[in-house]
């Protein structure tokens, strides 16, 4: 991403290779506050608060979370121990696992006075990864959008509603729903962006960000806009991303995405869904086996803002926080991923993943 002309990853090394840098994304949009990751403990912290967050994010800071509580202990003791306390930060995401199950494996082959550096080798291979999957994922899109925007005659932005953050912020660089975003606003083709603001937590704040560093036109709507949007021809597709897509097609995603689907349907509106691969889980069949988090009542009664933390109800309301929901594979048009569209369904999903046919649940 690009920031007043410098171009920064949403995680990498520190300069002097004995840290990690992230950006402290519970002080944005107020503050550009950069953090530096020194050890385990420091990195469960990071992705279980939220300073770091969205799936493939998740998933590059727990791979260096691994390096760093291998660096303090390389023994088969230390790996199960990390390993084990970083998985259990947030339960949703399976890009979390899946990125602890790959330097797993490459470590585990390796005598323990190799592990660490083997460890950090591996975690950047994993965002250069995560980097060139998100690419891939705005070029397929980008078709997508070019297509909505000659049926529309080529006379007038695209609007595009979009929930959560699926930015550069979400991922280590470009973004999974925003990729396409990205490069259709660069190819020259007008786009204009809803954007959810998401409560509780309100990641549209971030995806207004980085859309404002991107200079891509977009208005921030409270959630229950968007099927008003909708129904009034307002909206030509939503793009959205995922924490975790079945074999079935099956999409997880930020609580109130399920909504904006259902609507999505009934005004007749495209509804996509961008994921790089290692956010398919290939051993869930149906979304409502998976885990949802439940972050406590806290986010809910009182809203954080510029000026620190407010309430909002009064003392002893009870509260609800369901952090994700499921949206059926039936109400998905496409998804979007690094190797191509296809229909939210195994069939569709195997003609690209055709490797997943023995294995998928
Ligand atoms: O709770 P968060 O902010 O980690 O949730 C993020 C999302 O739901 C994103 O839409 C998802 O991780 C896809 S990010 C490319």
């Amino acid at each position: 991403m690009r920031i007043d002309g410098v171009h920064h990853r949403s995680i990498a090394p520190t300069d002097d290779g004995e840290a990690v840098r992230i950006i402290d994304q519970t002080r944005l949009p107020h503050a550009l506050v950069f953090g530096r990751l020194e050890t385990l403990e420091e990195s469960a912290d990071a992705i279980a608060s939220m300073r770091v967050r969205g799936a493939p994010l998740i998933g590059a800071t727990a791979a260096y979370g691994l390096w760093l509580g291998l660096r303090a202990d390389p023994s088969d003791g230390g790996l199960g121990s990390a390993y084990e306390r970083l998985l259990a930060t947030r339960p949703t995401a399976v890009n979390l696992r899946w990125a602890l199950d790959a330097v797993r494996d490459v470590v585990s082959k390796v005598a323990p006075e190799r592990r660490s550096e083997t460890a950090f080798a591996e975690a950047g291979r994993i965002c250069d990864e995560d980097v060139a999957m998100n690419r891939a994922i705005g070029e397929h899109g980008l078709a997508l959008i070019r297509t909505a925007f000659e049926a529309a005659g080529g006379r007038r932005p695209v609007n595009i509603l979009t929930h959560c953050n699926a930015g550069w912020l979400a991922t280590v660089d470009f973004g999974t729903a925003l990729a396409p975003i990205y490069l259709a606003h660069d190819a020259g083709i007008p786009i204009h962006v809803w954007v959810d603001e998401t409560r509780p937590r309100n990641q549209g704040a971030l995806t207004a960000l980085e859309l404002r560093w991107h200079g891509v036109p977009h208005t921030v709507v409270v959630d229950n806009a968007g099927g008003h949007l909708m129904q009034r021809g307002e909206v030509d597709l939503c793009i959205v991303g995922t924490d975790r897509t079945t074999a079935e097609g099956d999409v997880c995603n930020k609580i109130g995405t399920y909504l904006k689907a259902v609507a999505a349907r009934d005004c007749g509106v495209p509804f996509y869904v961008a994921l790089p691969h290692p956010t398919l889980d290939w051993s869930v069949a149906d979304g409502r086996e998976i885990p949802i988090e439940d972050r406590g009542p806290g986010e809910v009664v009182r809203v954080v803002g510029a000026e620190g933390s407010v309430g909002l109800y009064p003392e002893g309301t009870v509260a609800s926080n369901p952090a994700f929901d499921v949206t059926p594979a039936r109400l998905v048009t496409a998804l979007i991923t690094d190797r191509g569209v296809c229909s939210a369904s195994r069939d569709g999903l195997l003609t690209l993943f055709p490797e997943r046919g023995e294995t998928a649940a």
